[in-house]
């Protein structure tokens, strides 16, 4: 069917070029020949890596809610950034995992979410190394070695971002989504992995952190120190976090005491 055959063309058809040709597309992906099947049957979830015999239970995240700070004063204060040296501890790391608990209300389909692959660098309590992050247990299953120098100079495009406490990749099941949605499975992927980045953010600046998000990695390497196929389940984006935010020389109380 065109656009111009479609009862909600009128206003798409109004539109000129190129946005024309965009409404086009729009139109045709609501047919279900321009995707893999109506009702397809989904495969069952793959296996993930990690080592669940040897997961570390997490210490249960903190409660953000008593932070004294409004979400709009979080929302302003959010400037991803230079990370910070230093450790951080096993609870901070768990409760900015724990973003990833809950879920955007429209997505149905629990295998369809993000999941958190943390490789750490330097993180009181918590090996070094690749780990998933099991959300439902709150506990990590340690995958393999995933040194710092490895990191930065084989997958991390960035190197500065390879120099924080960890960086946690959204690992999405791509393979999933083309499936159920066709390419535009691609950007469904893209919107439940941009929706945690958000949360990851805000977590992040609630507790004090640096961090930046990052596209800035090789997928395949990092899919390879993940042990992931790269077909069923791929790094999609990452977030890194640093050390806490060392209060500028605005904000220091007078005398260059930290708050
Ligand atoms: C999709 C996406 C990809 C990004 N990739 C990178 C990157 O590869 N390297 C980097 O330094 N920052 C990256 N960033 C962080 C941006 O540089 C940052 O969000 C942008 O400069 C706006 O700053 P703000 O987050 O403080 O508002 C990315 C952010 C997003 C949303």
């Amino acid at each position: 069917m065109s656009l111009a055959d479609h009862r909600i063309s009128s206003t798409l058809a109004a539109a000129t070029q190129p946005l024309r040709g965009v409404a086009e597309l729009v139109v045709a992906s609501r047919y279900p020949e321009t995707r893999p099947s109506p009702e397809p049957a989904l495969p069952a979830p793959s296996p993930l890596p990690g080592d669940a015999e040897r997961a570390l239970a997490l210490p249960a995240p903190r409660a953000l809610e008593s932070v004294q700070r409004s979400l709009a004063s979080v929302i302003a204060a959010r400037r991803s950034g230079r990370l910070s040296a230093g450790a951080l501890d096993a609870a901070t790391l768990g409760t900015l995992l724990a973003a990833a608990a809950a879920r955007p209300a429209g997505l149905a389909d629990a295998t369809l979410d993000p999941l958190l692959f943390p490789v750490v660098f330097d993180v009181d309590g918590v090996p070094p190394g690749a780990h998933r992050y099991d959300r439902g247990e709150h506990l990590l299953a340690p995958i393999g070695p995933a040194s710092r120098a490895r990191m930065a100079e084989t997958a991390i495009l960035q190197r500065e971002h390879a120099m924080g406490a960890a960086v946690l990749f959204l690992v999405v099941p791509i393979g999933r989504w083309l499936v159920a949605f066709g390419d535009r499975g691609y950007r469904g992927a893209a919107f439940a992995a941009g929706w945690l980045t958000d949360r990851l953010y805000l977590v992040a600046e609630t507790l004090g952190l640096t961090y930046t998000a990052t596209g800035g990695f090789a997928p395949a390497v990092v899919d390879e120190v993940l042990g992931l196929d790269g077909r069923d389940h791929t790094a999609f984006f990452a977030f890194a976090v640093g050390g806490h935010r060392q209060p500028t020389s605005r904000e220091a109380p007078r005398g260059g005491q930290p708050r």
